[in-house]
């Protein structure tokens, strides 16, 4: 048999390795000093977001590709791969549907007291139907603000409008189109904060939005909205969040991801009632998770070709 194509990689599930087939050597992620995947890996397949920067790169004499599973790349130093001549590519648009089935997900579960209901509905204290408990924000006819109107924003404004919600957005570029075609209005991030019931983060990470949720932006939102997380954890500043959360200034929050990722186990957070917190969860449905991969193999192939790469992000 021909030489395998050492690739590094980290924890690609069998699944993946299958689907590489036998052409591949597939290398366990070691980015340290002297390792060998460093020094024969042709490829990164990044998995679960480990850090590419410039630093890595220049110990990978044989690089040729970066091949991100998922669309975020706020892990790869993508200015550092572009100054280096090596192509990045991620997977765009396969996994929109999903990741905004979550978003409204996790706006229904924390506006409808999903977590604490269950919990409640387990314990010794259910003892008979009351009414009066427990009662949340309808869903329906409530106002949804969405920070990030690219892909994904929009596939939540669609299905925020089978609830009959009212879509505001703000984004970095105002976008008359997507105003057109589903109805959303565009209003400062100010606006958004304070008008709406709920507001989702569909934002990527960047210089710009790191930290955009802190103090001022809690005391902006209204005491009975809620904030759901579906962009990345240092979005939102996790002390002003618990601040926020245990003190009355917004209602709830549910998050998909946090800062840190994971938060340690000892974390106050944890302990709080009015929170969900979702192991990062947003893409994680069966189809899109075929598709990433799909993609990431195409993306990793076309680079081992010397090809353009079908899905190509640059900085
Ligand atoms: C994405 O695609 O960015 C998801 O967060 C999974 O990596």
């Amino acid at each position: 048999m021909a030489d395998r194509i050492p690739i590094m990689a980290d924890g690609l599930p069998q699944i993946f390795h299958e689907a590489l087939g036998e052409r591949f050597e597939v290398l366990d992620w070691d980015a340290s000093e002297g390792s060998d995947a460093v020094a024969r890996s042709v490829a990164i397949v990044s998995y679960a977001h480990p850090i590419a920067d410039g630093e890595l790169m220049d110990r990978m004499p044989q690089l040729k590709v970066i091949s991100n599973h998922g669309v975020g790349v706020d892990h790869i130093d993508l200015f550092a791969a572009e100054e280096r001549g090596i192509p990045v590519g991620n997977t765009p648009g396969c996994l929109d549907a999903a990741t905004a089935d979550m978003t409204m997900a996790l706006v229904m579960a924390i506006g409808r007291n999903l977590r604490i209901g269950d919990n409640f509905a387990r314990g010794p204290e259910f003892l008979h139907y009351d009414p009066s408990i427990l009662i949340g924000q309808e869903i329906t006819g409530s106002t949804l603000g969405i920070i990030g109107m690219g892909r994904i924003g929009k596939e939540v404004a669609r299905r925020a409008a089978g609830f009959e919600m009212t879509v505001l957005y703000n984004n970095r570029n105002r976008d008359e189109a997507a105003e057109a075609e589903l109805g959303v209005r565009y209003v400062t991030r100010d606006e958004l904060l304070a008008e709406s019931d709920f507001v989702a983060l569909n934002c990527p990470l960047t210089d710009e939005t790191t930290g955009m949720i802190g103090p001022a932006e809690f005391e902006t939102m209204k005491t009975s909205a809620f904030l759901v997380n579906m962009a990345r954890g240092p979005v939102v500043q996790t002390d002003a969040l618990y601040t926020a959360l245990t003190t009355g200034q917004i209602r709830g929050a549910a998050l998909d991801v946090t800062d840190p990722e994971p938060l340690p186990r000892d974390h106050p957070l944890l302990d709080v009632e009015n929170v969900i917190i979702m192991p990062h969860l947003g893409s994680a449905s069966n189809r899109a998770r075929e598709m990433m991969m799909n993609m990431s193999i195409e993306n990793l192939e076309a680079g081992l070709a010397g090809e353009e790469l079908p899905y190509r992000i640059r900085p």
